[in-house]
């Protein structure tokens, strides 16, 4: 029995990963969990200058699931590379290095300060964050998405999982677009747009008004959109949203993901990805599967 996956030329020890955004940069995680175990980590997402992010509160809890609105806060490439680079590389397990870009020329200075940096295994465009605001929106208009994705593929060597958004019409048509500027796979989904209300103040609860939900009640959607996207792209998927168990996992390889990011369930309990991998050889014995490539993209419909 083998835990290991494949998506094109990224191997991956087992399919289980930490989400951009809810694992910082693995540090704060060290002491809760043996981090060399992951599939792969996929820290807060950088963008090439500096940002302060939105006002608070940044995040509160709904039913089913959590609501926030960070705006991307991070120190920018150069510190990146210089200060959290070198710890996530002693980590013996993949890293998916998380980028956002504003303009197309970001691409160039992600190819720059990137390329010829070891311990990168892949590096995941994030074209989808609903919380910044002011910037050309890449994940929802699939020309700007191929745009961006050719534009990377043509500064960066590592290969690129574009990452992508729920809040559109047609994710499919986001999938092929990403697709046809050279993806090498596609994350899906980040958060579904979406807004809690303190009617007493008649106020949003959160400091920049709506935001992105996730958690256990965007599973479904996530389902969906990864059902959709393998039903029109072959390029390989990692499944995201609301993934909390086992059971979660298989759901989303017979969809049509090849490995699955954990988000919110590490705030809830940060030992959910280990307990996951300690619990999947078990799991596959009794569902009689040897190899995760028997049951992916399975789903008859
Ligand atoms: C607090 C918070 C911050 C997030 N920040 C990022 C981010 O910086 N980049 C990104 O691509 N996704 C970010 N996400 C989205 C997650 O990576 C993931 O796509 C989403 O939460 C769905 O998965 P989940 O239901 O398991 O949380 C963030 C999510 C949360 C809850």
């Amino acid at each position: 029995m083998s835990l290991s996956v494949s998506l094109g030329s990224v191997k991956l020890p087992n399919p289980i990963l930490v989400a951009s955004g809810t694992f910082g940069y693995a540090k704060e995680a060290a002491r809760l969990l043996n981090l060399s175990r992951l599939g792969g980590i996929v820290p807060k997402t950088v963008t090439v200058s500096p940002r302060p992010g939105n006002k608070p509160p940044r995040t509160v809890e709904a039913t089913a699931g959590l609501l926030n609105a960070i705006g991307l806060d991070n120190d920018g490439i150069d510190e990146f590379v210089e200060k959290k680079l070198p710890y996530l590389r002693t980590l013996g397990c993949p890293i998916i290095v998380s980028v956002a870009a504003k303009t197309l020329d970001d691409c160039k200075i992600f190819g720059e300060r990137l390329n010829g940096e070891s311990g990168i295994t892949a590096v995941e465009l994030n074209v989808s964050c609903p919380n910044v605001s002011g910037g050309v929106d890449y994940g929802t208009d699939p020309k700007l998405c191929e745009q961006m994705t050719r534009e990377l593929r043509r500064n960066l060597t590592a290969p690129i999982s574009v990452k992508l958004s729920p809040n559109v019409t047609r994710i499919a048509d986001v999938a092929k677009a990403a697709e046809a500027g050279g993806a090498d796979m596609i994350s899906a989904i980040n958060t579904c747009y979406g807004l809690s209300v303190d009617w007493r103040k008649r106020k949003p609860r959160l400091g920049n008004g709506c935001g992105g939900f996730s958690g256990p009640a965007i599973k479904p959607i996530a389902l969906r959109c990864v059902w959709q996207i393998a039903q029109a792209v072959k390029l390989p998927i990692i499944g995201i949203g609301g993934v909390s168990c086992v059971d979660d996992v298989f759901e989303f390889m017979v969809a049509g993901a090849s490995a699955v990011q954990i988000g919110t369930a590490n705030f809830y309990k940060p030992t959910i990805t280990t307990d996951i991998i300690d619990a999947l050889p078990g799991e596959m014995e009794k569902a009689g599967i040897n190899d995760f490539s028997e049951i992916i993209g399975t789903l008859e419909m």
